[in-house]
């Protein structure tokens, strides 16, 4: 089993110790129920980095008052088991309470980009994000840190407030990892039934619907968005909350689809929001 490190504390000191050695640390942050899109995150630091850390943090401070904080699913035997298979060196797996004691005051955000996209119908949950995310790097001091493309907004958030305030970590993104049928992982896809599980697949199927209308000479953001929401509505009782359409860094929308471009989604069905995208070029 991977060891399981709980405190603050033992888990600085454990740091220390690899990096007076000499040792890389790669550091993969997740909020656990572990999926195979966690998993290639997990395989490509082992590929680069002498020590693989490991949090599992149900962060608090990134859901909203109505959000699903209290359901979000949470296996760490099943978690623990899987990520020994990996030989990961350590498991950092804190309380609330040990990442937020009692007077906690300190926030991290990344202005701007944090307020579009996702940012617009989850506020707060950007700054909730970036806090957890340098706090776990000022834990864990990591020479490299991995996420996955499926929270696309979140990895270029990170990347710009690791630019901004100089910290020194190197940030890894691996691709979506998804189902046979498209569905990209997400330890969200175990809130739905079977019926909304199919429903699920219009999402990736409207990503890939966009991608072949860009491909076929389609420039304008106004059409595709349009056809997107076409074959969305074809699920019902799905709700469409964003489809975005632009710039891979900066995430400002693009009227007409030039050059590197980012496709992204969130939508409900019922109360599950999931999220996917894609990039085209
Ligand atoms: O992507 C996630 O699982 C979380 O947002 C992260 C990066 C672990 C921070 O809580």
């Amino acid at each position: 089993m991977a060891k399981v490190i709980k405190s603050v504390e033992s888990m600085m000191k454990l740091s220390d110790g690899f990096r007076k050695k000499g040792l890389s640390i790669g550091l993969v942050p997740t909020m656990g129920c572990l999926h195979k899109g966690h998993i290639s995150l997990v395989k490509e630091a082992k590929k680069r980095n002498d020590i693989v850390v490991v949090s599992i943090f149900v962060n608090p401070t990134q859901f909203g008052p109505r959000e699903d904080l209290k359901k979000y699913p949470r296996d760490m035997k099943r978690d623990l088991k899987l990520l020994s298979r990996y030989k990961v060196n350590a498991v950092f797996f804190p309380a609330a309470k040990e990442m937020y004691p009692n007077g906690y005051g300190a926030d991290v955000e990344v202005k701007r980009l944090s307020d579009k996209l996702c940012g617009a119908s989850r506020p707060g949950h950007f700054k909730g994000v970036t806090t957890i995310v340098a706090k776990l790097f000022n834990i864990v001091r990591p020479d490299n840190a991995y996420f996955g493309e499926k929270d696309f907004q979140q990895q270029v958030i990170i990347r710009k407030m690791v630019r901004d305030l100089n910290m020194g970590v190197k940030i890894i993104s691996m691709p979506i990892v998804r189902e046979k049928d498209g569905l990209a992982m997400s330890s969200r896809n175990t809130y739905l039934s079977n019926e909304d599980r199919i429903k699920a697949l219009v999402i990736n199927g409207s990503l890939k619907f966009a991608k072949m209308l860009v491909n076929s000479g389609v420039r304008s953001s106004v059409k595709i968005k349009a056809a997107m929401t076409k074959l969305m509505r074809t699920a019902k009782g799905l709700k469409i909350d964003y489809i975005s359409i632009c710039d891979p860094e900066t995430l400002d929308e693009k009227s007409v689809i030039k050059g590197k471009t980012l496709i992204a989604t969130a939508i409900y069905i019922g109360k599950t929001r999931l999220i996917d995208n894609i990039v085209v070029n």
